[in-house]
């Protein structure tokens, strides 16, 4: 540990795994959480973009290794946590965050379309989740955290594959809090709105208050600092959101209509 760092602040030199980290917001969460001076291994599947990352993590003053693979593999995540267990002895932190967007249309139903959405945005998460658990729950200490988006909290336009399965990863984080946290293991779920990345780039529409990926990560980094159970930006636009969560759902569905006729592209 440097003098910079203290040991009450959670991402500071932590070993920390973070999935999703070859290229947009993992990449800048990367970077950002390299600052406190942790250790991390990365993940994804494009082994010549992490060892770029990697490059960036030392340069920003933490250290890591790079860990390649498909989260949507169980035994390729097994091994990957192992691999980073081997080398830094244990694991405070996983962020999960890998995942992406196929916006869609149930007028094409096409179900591979929904379910490959699941098994990268869902079920990529609980691999990383299963492959870390045991030992934090051993430990009595860790910390999980899942990159969620504000679109699983209700039904949104074109999100019906996106936003399920945000919502059921919202759903399982704050329901395994219930489980772990009397054993020492922390849940923190992540809702971003809208961050310049490539996931984004593709989206024809306008999107309110989009952030830089880099004030995202601070953000980030900063809400795991104070221990936040949820951390969800930018302010206003999440605001607006969750204050829709709680209306009828007649007067939901008419005002993310004309929020939705406003958003698309002229
Ligand atoms: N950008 C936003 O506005 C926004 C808003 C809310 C939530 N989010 C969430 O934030 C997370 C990151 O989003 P982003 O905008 O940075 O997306 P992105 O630019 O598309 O980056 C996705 C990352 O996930 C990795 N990845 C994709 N499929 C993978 C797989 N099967 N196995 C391992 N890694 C995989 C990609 O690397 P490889 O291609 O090298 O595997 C890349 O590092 C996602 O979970 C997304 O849903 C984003």
């Amino acid at each position: 540990m440097t003098s910079s760092q203290t040991p009450e602040n959670p991402t500071t030199g932590s070993r920390i795994w973070l999935t999703g980290a070859s290229y947009g917001l993992g990449r800048a969460l990367a970077v950002e959480l390299a600052r406190g001076g942790a250790f991390l291994g990365l993940t994804a599947r494009r082994e010549d973009l992490l060892a770029e990352v990697l490059s960036e993590v030392e340069a920003a003053g933490g250290q890591g290794m790079v860990l390649p693979g498909d989260v949507t593999d169980r035994a390729a995540m097994n091994e990957a946590a192992q691999a980073l267990r081997d080398r830094v002895g244990g694991i405070d932190m996983l962020v999960a965050n890998a995942g992406s967007h196929v916006p869609t249309d149930v007028n094409a139903f096409d179900v591979d379309q929904y379910m490959g959405l699941m098994n990268l945005n869902f079920t990529g998460a609980l691999n990383c989740i299963d492959a870390v658990l045991p030992d934090m729950l051993k430990a009595g200490a860790g910390h999980i955290v899942g990159m969620a988006s504000l679109a699983g909290f209700r039904g949104v336009p074109t999100a019906a594959a996106y936003g399920a399965s945000k919502a059921a990863l919202i759903h399982f984080l704050e329901s395994m809090r219930f489980d772990v946290e009397s054993r020492g293991v922390k849940v923190t779920v992540v809702n971003p709105g809208f961050v310049r990345t490539p996931l984004t780039d593709k989206n024809t529409f306008r999107m309110p208050f989009l952030m830089e990926p880099d004030k995202a990560a601070r953000v980030i980094r900063r809400g795991l600092e104070r221990g936040r159970l949820e951390i969800t930006f930018p302010f206003p636009f999440s605001t607006y959101i969750k204050l829709l969560r709680i209306l009828p759902m007649r007067l939901y569905v008419s005002i993310m209509r004309k929020t939705w006729d406003r958003m698309k592209p002229d």
